[in-house]
């Protein structure tokens, strides 16, 4: 029996939180543990989170029946010239998404990307991307909830859901 959680909207007090799952997705491989202060602060991964929460920042954060944060998924359009692991295109926000260790396999992740799915498309987003790692089973989490794999490059693979 999955315990029960609920998801309410990002807010601007949630970055040391998003902060905290956007280490989780960076070190998603067990064994993995490339400090927080690194990662944060790392040019791939800070873009993620810097500023937020911009205007065009949206996401949901999940949380436990005591309301402590347990995951979160947001996204964040990036600029061209700052492009993100996932970008296809300046009008389409990439996706993020981490669940805290104590509560994977809880049925947690899927919610939340579905609950972003359905955020960003009622922002007006009609698309929505993400970049995974080949080796990541959250891949096929993507894969089932609808998303389709533009682009394959090193261990990386881009891919992309219509909101609609
Ligand atoms: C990826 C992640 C967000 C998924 O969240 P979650 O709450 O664990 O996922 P769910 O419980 O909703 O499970 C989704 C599916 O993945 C499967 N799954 C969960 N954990 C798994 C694991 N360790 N290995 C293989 N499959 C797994 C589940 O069985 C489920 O499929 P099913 O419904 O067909 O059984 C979470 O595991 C996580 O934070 N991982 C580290 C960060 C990360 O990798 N982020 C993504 C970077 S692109």
């Amino acid at each position: 029996m999955y315990r029960a959680f609920t998801s309410r909207r990002a807010v601007q007090t949630d970055a040391k939180f998003l902060g905290d799952m956007l280490v989780e997705a960076a070190n998603w491989r067990s064994g993995g543990l490339r400090p927080r202060h690194e990662v944060l602060a790392s040019a791939e991964h800070r873009r993620y989170l810097a500023g937020w929460k911009r205007t065009a920042d949206d996401g949901l954060v999940a949380i436990d029946a005591d309301d402590v944060p347990i995951g979160a998924a947001w996204y964040r359009m990036l600029p061209q010239n700052e492009p993100g692991l996932g970008f296809v295109g300046i009008a389409v926000p990439e996706l993020i998404i981490g669940v805290h260790p104590l509560w994977r396999a809880r049925g947690v992740g899927r919610s939340l990307l579905r609950g972003v799915v359905e955020l960003a498309g009622s922002q007006g987003h009609a698309r929505i991307s993400l970049s995974v790692e080949r080796e990541n089973f959250a891949r096929n989490l993507y894969r089932a909830e609808g998303f389709s794999v533009v682009e394959s490059t090193g261990s990386r693979e881009t891919m992309v859901r219509v909101t609609v």
